[in-house]
């Protein structure tokens, strides 16, 4: 399953906010267009908004090249402030334009091929890191387990195969009998949506249920493991996930469930201490009033909307990467892991 295409030098992105009912694909031929689809939430998921910022400016500065006949070194870093307005906590998408950076610097010239060479290779180590995360991560799991994630942190939120539903694909090819337990995910419904849509298409099953419901089926002993993906992950091993990790995470310690982080190491930012240094989204309060064009509460209601939450190294049992599985005491072990 993929979500991100370039071809004939444009950009397209399925549009996520569209799954499950329909499969359209966004052509973004424009930096306004690319930055609309990222703020969105058309294309989504940390890995995959590093993707499409590293395509973006590739799509940006063709555009130049074609009305200006050059690039300047101004043109590339309107372009690059441009992409990194929009969306603060994910930090692949700041990770992928800095690895594009460097690919500018070093051919000022003509920099249109390499850029274009590097977003391929930034896409296509996505998807590797995916798979070799995942094959790490299923030794985590065993058969028969009832497997918990929030959010979407899948094929659609990567480059493919995904970190968390990576991990749940790569159990069941080895022949794991796992059950995946979905939460919703309020406001935006990633679990909903995308997670059940991703799992019923590989065919592993899947229950949804909403994030108010998470307690009571630990409670029932359904849930053995929880894996979820990351937007930005500390030196600490502080993890920030979508909004309602953190309550997930308290529960499971509570019922004596490891809960695990799995992310690239493209999503870990060594230069924040803690994850009290990540920024945090803030969103529109219609999304927490409503969905889509339904409103529920009052019109004018006053709204809390933080998109992310962070949840504390002390609940995470674990953090799966492409280099292996990191445990605590994170702060040291995180740090041999960029030795
Ligand atoms: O707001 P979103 O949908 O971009 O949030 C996505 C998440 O929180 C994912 O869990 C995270 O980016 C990891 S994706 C592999």
């Amino acid at each position: 399953m993929e979500a991100i295409r370039f071809q004939d030098s444009t950009l397209y992105l399925l549009d996520q906010r569209r799954l499950p009912h329909e499969e359209t694909w966004l052509r973004c031929d424009t930096i306004p267009k690319i930055c609309e689809a990222i703020v969105t939430l058309a294309v989504r998921g940390a890995p995959a908004i590093g993707v499409t910022a590293a395509y973006g400016l590739v799509v940006g500065l063709q555009d130049v090249q074609q009305r200006t006949g050059r690039i300047t070194a101004e043109d590339f870093k309107q372009v690059q402030d441009t992409l990194a307005a929009t969306r603060p906590t994910a930090v692949n998408l700041f990770w992928a334009l800095e690895r594009q950076e460097k690919i500018f610097r070093a051919n000022p010239k003509e920099p249109l091929a390499a850029l274009l060479e590097e977003a391929r290779m930034i896409h296509q180590e996505d998807i590797e890191m995916c798979r070799t995360m995942g094959r790490f991560g299923a030794e985590v799991i065993d058969d028969g387990d009832g497997c918990l994630t929030h959010c979407n942190a899948g094929a659609l939120a990567t480059g493919g195969y995904g970190t968390a539903l990576g991990v749940f694909r790569a159990a069941w090819e080895e022949g794991k009998k796992i059950h995946v337990y979905a939460d919703e995910t309020r406001p935006l419904l990633q679990g909903s949506r995308l997670t059940t849509y991703e799992m019923i298409k590989e065919g592993i099953p899947v229950t949804l249920l909403c994030d108010t419901m998470t307690g009571q089926l630990m409670k029932s002993g359904k849930v053995q493991k929880v894996v979820v993906g990351s937007d930005r992950t500390a030196a600490n091993g502080d993890v920030a996930n979508k909004i309602g990790t953190m309550q997930v995470a308290i529960l499971a310690k509570h019922f004596g469930i490891p809960f695990y982080a799995a992310l690239p190491t493209s999503t870990i930012d060594m230069s924040l201490a803690s994850g009290d240094d990540i920024p945090i989204e803030m969103r529109s309060g219609d999304e927490v009033a409503g969905f889509g064009e339904t409103l529920f509460a009052p019109a004018g209601v006053d709204t809390f909307t933080p998109a992310f939450d962070v949840t504390p190294h002390e609940l995470v049992a674990g953090i799966i990467t492409e280099k292996g599985i990191v445990r605590a005491p994170y702060t040291e072990n995180l740090k041999k892991l960029f030795a």
